[in-house]
């Protein structure tokens, strides 16, 4: 009998976490089942010690359960710590692992599959919520110059700057933040990355982010990802950057589960390309 794995979440039917292990098991080698479950809306802790009992050995955790799988892990590595949220959930002999592998799978899509080095790179991340606070620690880790943070509302950006300035200042990075409203762009001209991290992608919104700050060497990644190139894609495209969705994200994200489960790291590039052609010829 294989180890079984799986994602939970609320919905979950469009999970695309199954397939992707899928193919990585098959890559590696590794005895893997991964299923879905639908977790009931307050009743995660249930669904999870229930996996746990049936001899499940890991979890992927999404929408609306990563801060309950934050509060429900006996411990934390220190990235889960920093971005409050857990996306990952390894069972052992020591109780319940909570890990963050959302910031390492954006580091690892923008290095790797997209070629973009982010040492010495000038970043301006828009957006204060989980999603931006999950990044930031992963982003100071590839030591880039700077790392802006622009938010709708000023005070969460704010916020997150006093969390991690001692983390920005043992790296080196030059790190500030306000808000689109009022000047937010402390560093201003154009940046080598933008990552919009933002939920404004969701409803079709475009963050508020000066024109200025995309120029023709830019990288504008967006963390959602669609059918369509996203609204902020676009935007970035007719300001002459590259854009990028988060399609990339999602499967490093989940190859560095898998690492963290298996102790062996899957091609995310090979996995990531069959899967922008599976979704291309849906379309
Ligand atoms: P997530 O976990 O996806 O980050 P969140 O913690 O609710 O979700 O944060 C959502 C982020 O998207 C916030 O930065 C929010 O800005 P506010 O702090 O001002 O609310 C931002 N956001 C959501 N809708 C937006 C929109 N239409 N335009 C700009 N920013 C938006």
């Amino acid at each position: 009998m294989k180890d079984q794995y799986a994602v939970i979440g609320n919905p979950i039917e469009h999970s695309k976490s199954p397939w992707i292990h899928a193919k990585f098991a098959a890559q590696t080698g590794e005895p893997v089942e991964y299923g879905r479950i639908l977790g009931p809306l307050g009743g995660f802790e249930r669904e999870v010690r229930q996996f746990i009992a049936s001899g499940g050995r890991g979890m992927n955790v999404t929408v609306p359960f990563k801060l309950d799988a934050h509060a429900f892990a006996d411990s934390l590595s220190p990235r889960a710590a920093a971005a409050g949220a857990v996306n990952t959930l390894a069972f052992g002999p020591d109780g319940v692992r909570g890990d963050n592998t959302d910031g390492v799978g954006l580091v690892r899509d923008i290095e790797v599959n997209l070629g973009v080095s982010l040492k010495g790179a000038r970043i301006l991340l828009l957006g204060a919520g989980g999603a931006a606070r999950g990044v930031v620690l992963p982003i100071f880790d590839r030591a880039p110059a700077a790392l802006t943070i622009v938010n709708r509302t000023a005070a969460k950006a704010h916020q997150l700057v006093d969390q991690f300035a001692q983390n920005a200042a043992d790296c080196g990075v030059r790190f500030s933040g306000g808000g689109a409203d009022s000047g937010g762009i402390v560093d201003s001209g154009c940046y080598d990355v933008i990552v919009n991290a933002t939920a404004g992608s969701l409803d079709a919104a475009l963050p508020d982010c000066d024109d200025g700050a995309f120029g023709a060497n830019t990288l504008a990644y967006d963390m959602m990802y669609g059918a369509q190139p996203t609204v902020f894609m676009q935007h970035a495209t007719k300001l002459g950057a590259r854009a990028s969705d988060g399609l990339g994200m999602l499967v490093e994200q989940a190859a560095e589960s898998f690492f963290i489960w298996r102790g062996v790291r899957p091609d995310g590039g090979a996995v990531l390309r069959e899967l922008r052609q599976m979704l291309a010829a849906k379309a």
